[in-house]
């Protein structure tokens, strides 16, 4: 996406005035799904697509006009109305606005126009890499760059929580803010300590398939998943009140199988499906340590095996997009981020790479009337001021 495309909507749209611009990356993440929220650990990198915004303080107290590029819809708010703006994408907008003001940020009236390249609905974060690229530009504006990184990736969640109706994790959030060109990152979420791990897998790349099925987290089916988990919590605390439970990161296999029967078959499928996504992201790390890429990939089935059966965030489709894979022989496989829709991602040897596109393309093709979009991943940097 380029700096003049965005700048001359904004010049455009408002004063003519040009203000500072802003980037943020959405995210893939290789393994550890829907583990963030459970105290566990997640895998994520920044991708070369994001969202750009241009902004600048409008010399009013608290009004906020905000242009859509791609939708073309204009939107004023004040930020002082506490019921703000309908419109869903503007909503992110005051969202981040008042969590920053939260952290002490003086944010006053600003004019902003923003774009995006990463997907919408294709489970790649666009919400996160709005609300970072948002919060990145307020703090420039308004807060003297005094926020850190850390309380940014929070208040992105917090708008989620708070204004957009989906009780995330931090793990989206963060790769926006934190990522590195080349680099995944493995994030305890629990700690929030990190490491960045350089990956250039030799012989193999990294694909996503987008299935085009468009996933809705807000209402109801992600915030269950979460709801399912703290229940199982709950009853394992109950049972061992001389321990602390806080998320499933504390719990074990017993534990988990001494309340089977009062928490249900449902919650007792979900809470083991986020056990075992714990324990295979340390897997991954100590298979790419090896470089054995291989062993990588078969924890990678075993994920959409257990998002699919256990956890139940896939769809027919995904699940088609999987089988296609295992038939070309594909290292690993899985659906990525929350599922409902969305990509699968895809760890292919260079070898078989065409074939498989080519094979997936068509059956998908022949199955459900379109054709899955393939975007190749590169792993790119976070938030960043452009000028
Ligand atoms: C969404 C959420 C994240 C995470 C993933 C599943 O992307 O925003 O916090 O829970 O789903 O891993």
């Amino acid at each position: 996406m380029e700096i003049d495309f965005v700048r001359s909507r904004f010049i455009k749209h408002f004063d003519g005035k040009t203000g500072n611009v802003y980037a943020s990356p959405g995210r893939i993440n290789l393994i550890g799904e829907h583990t963030d929220y459970n105290g566990g650990f997640v895998f994520p990198g920044a991708v070369d697509k994001g969202v750009m915004a241009e902004m600048r303080a409008n010399g009013t107290e608290d009004t906020v006009m905000a242009y859509a590029i791609d939708l073309k819809d204009r939107v004023d708010f004040k930020l002082s109305d506490p019921a703000g703006p309908r419109a869903s994408w503007a909503r992110y907008i005051y969202g981040i606005a008042l969590e920053m003001k939260k952290l002490g940020v003086p944010v006053k009236g600003f004019n902003i126009a923003f774009a995006g390249d990463v997907p919408l609905g294709a489970g790649m974060s666009s919400s996160a890499a709005m609300e970072s690229c948002f919060a990145c530009g307020l703090n420039d504006i308004f807060g003297d760059n005094k926020v850190s990184q850390w309380d940014m990736v929070l208040a992105g969640q917090a708008t989620e929580h708070n204004y957009c109706g989906v009780n995330c994790g931090i793990m989206d959030q963060f790769a926006s803010v934190f990522g590195k060109a080349g680099c995944l990152m493995r994030l305890d979420c629990r700690s929030r300590e990190f490491e960045y791990f350089p990956f250039k897998p030799d012989g193999y790349r990294l694909v996503l398939l987008d299935s085009v099925v468009k996933h809705q987290l807000a209402g109801s089916p992600y915030n269950d998943r979460r709801n399912s988990c703290e229940n199982v919590v709950k009853h394992i605390q109950a049972k061992h009140p001389e321990g602390k439970f806080e998320t499933l990161r504390d719990c074990t296999w017993e534990q988990l199988d001494e309340v089977r029967a009062e928490v249900g078959e449902e919650d007792y499928k979900r809470a083991r499906f986020v056990l075992g996504e714990k324990d295979r992201v340390l897997a991954v790390c100590d298979a790419l340590n090896e470089g054995d890429y291989e062993k990588v990939g078969e924890l990678m089935y075993q994920t959409h095996e257990g998002l699919s059966k256990d956890y139940e965030v896939s769809c027919e489709e995904l699940d088609f997009l999987n089988d296609i894979a295992k038939e070309c022989g594909v290292t690993g496989s899985r659906i990525m981020g929350g599922g409902f829709g969305g990509c699968t991602i895809n760890l292919v040897r260079n070898d078989l790479y065409r074939q498989f596109i080519a094979t997936a393309k068509q059956k998908f093709n022949e199955k459900y009337g379109h054709e899955p979009k393939v975007y190749d991943v590169v792993i790119g940097d976070g938030s960043r001021k452009l000028c």
